[in-house]
């Protein structure tokens, strides 16, 4: 079965109690477990991080292609703003990524309107809530078919 990797950066370890006005109550364990069953309709393996780490991202992108993963999901939060080197990981993976956000950027702060992370993925869902993760979890799922 092809295997998608989603990758939770920073501070989404916190959902459910953070920013309740603009992240809601749902936690992690909840978009995870929403994540795993649609990735078992889909009929894909699934493989699930969070990292606070920007390091650390940067070398389970890099480790990506040799793990057979076929599509990343990823939702770069904070690091969506400032990281080129996750940004360049993802360029150099070879593997296709789809960038989410629960909430919407380009309705926020502007330090939020730029992300460094969409020109270098396959597209973006952004001010959806847990749905952003799932809609965009369809889309990877169709490229990690591909
Ligand atoms: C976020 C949006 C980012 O701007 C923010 O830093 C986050 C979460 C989102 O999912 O809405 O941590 O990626």
């Amino acid at each position: 079965m092809p295997k998608i990797l989603v990758i939770h950066g920073p501070n989404l370890d916190l959902l459910g109690t953070r920013e309740v006005g603009i992240y809601g109550e749902i936690t992690i364990d909840e978009i995870n477990g929403e994540l795993r069953q649609a990735a078992k309709r889909g009929n894909v393996d699934i493989e699930i991080i969070q990292s606070n780490h920007e390091g650390e991202i940067v070398d389970i992108i890099g480790k990506a292609k040799k793990n057979k993963v076929c599509a990343i999901l990823i939702n770069p939060a904070a690091y969506t703003h400032t990281s080129v080197a996750i940004r360049d990981a993802i360029a150099a993976s070879g593997v296709p990524a789809v960038e989410v956000h629960l909430s919407n950027i380009y309705a926020r702060e502007e330090f939020r309107h730029t992300s460094l992370i969409a020109p270098v993925a396959k597209g973006q869902v952004s001010g959806f809530g847990k749905t952003s993760y799932l809609l965009g979890l369809e889309a990877a799922i169709l490229l990690a078919k591909k």
